[in-house]
């Protein structure tokens, strides 16, 4: 028996990084997966993956902003597996810069992508879960518990991801829903991520102050290895696989107990 035997989940940004990690780990716990992203040929790669080791795995293209498309995405999950059991809204992104450069264009499009998603995905799986129950898992960060200069709308999307978490949680407890809800806030993992989005930092500021900026929170197309050596204990980017492990633990009934609680997993970051 795996860890989710049964349970039926939905990994959001799943064709990369600690999306398609989670995505394979569900399904070697004998989840069936349903891996969803506005990448198409990733999420092929991450199918492939799933299919080869023996998994169940299905995909669907799917922009996290689109309300719509949330529904479209519950209603697939039900015709080819069952009701979704498990829901992990792990899509994001990070747009850095400094607060003075910053624009409201960019502000909003971080909101949007990390924050409003999760409670779309939230309120969408509440519904679909009422029945049976689950377990909704928010990928926040350790920028969503303490501040990083040069990536302050990240860590307010973070920060909102945390405390929206909290309150689900209590309120399927107050509705008498048996849904648990929880955020997990990963350190610095060696992902794509990192050669992605925060480019804006390295057009308005100084090598230097991009060095300062970056020694704790990201940078542009930085090594996470190497970032990680300054502030993490473990002196390592952890692994995407190793948030899956939580992950996999948070979705499992060996969980059953927790819920509203902010699971950190950042190789001692945020221990001193
Ligand atoms: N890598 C880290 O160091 C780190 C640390 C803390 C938190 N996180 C968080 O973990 C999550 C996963 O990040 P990752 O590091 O695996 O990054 P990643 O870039 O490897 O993967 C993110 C995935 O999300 C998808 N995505 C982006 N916008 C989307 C949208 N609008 N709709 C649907 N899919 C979309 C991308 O296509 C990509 O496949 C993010 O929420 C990120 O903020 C990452």
């Amino acid at each position: 028996m795996g860890q989710v035997s049964g349970k039926i989940a939905i990994v959001t940004g799943a064709a990369s990084g600690i999306g398609r990690s989670a995505a394979i780990a569900l399904a070697r716990e004998g989840a069936k997966v349903l891996a969803t992203d506005v990448d198409e040929a990733g999420l092929k790669e991450t199918q492939a993956l799933i299919s080869k080791a023996g998994g169940t795995v299905a995909i669907a293209k799917q922009d996290v902003v689109d309300e719509a498309r949330w529904d479209a995405v519950i209603a697939e999950t039900e015709s080819l597996f069952g009701a979704p059991s498990v829901l992990v809204n792990n899509a994001g992104i990070a747009i850095g810069g400094a607060i003075m450069e910053y624009s409201l264009a960019d502000w909003q499009k971080q909101m949007a992508v990390n924050t409003d998603s999760v409670f779309l995905g939230t309120r969408a799986a509440m519904r679909a879960m009422v029945k049976g129950g689950g377990s909704i898992i928010n990928i926040s960060s350790v920028a969503g518990l303490r501040g990083s200069p040069g990536v302050a709308a990240y860590c307010a999307s973070k920060g909102a991801v945390r405390l929206f978490t909290k309150a689900a949680a209590v309120e399927c407890g107050a509705l008498g829903l048996k849904i648990r809800v929880n955020s997990v806030h990963p350190g610095i993992i060696d992902t794509p991520i990192w050669q992605k989005g925060i480019t804006r930092v390295t057009e308005t500021m100084s090598t230097e102050q991009v060095a300062a900026m970056t020694a704790h929170s990201g940078g542009n197309s930085l090594d996470p290895n190497i970032v990680a050596m300054g502030g993490t204990p473990m002196a390592r980017a952890g692994k995407p696989e190793e948030v899956a492990e939580l992950i996999v633990y948070l979705a499992s009934d060996a969980s059953s107990f927790t819920t509203g609680q902010e699971h950190v997993i950042d190789g001692g970051l945020t221990a001193r």
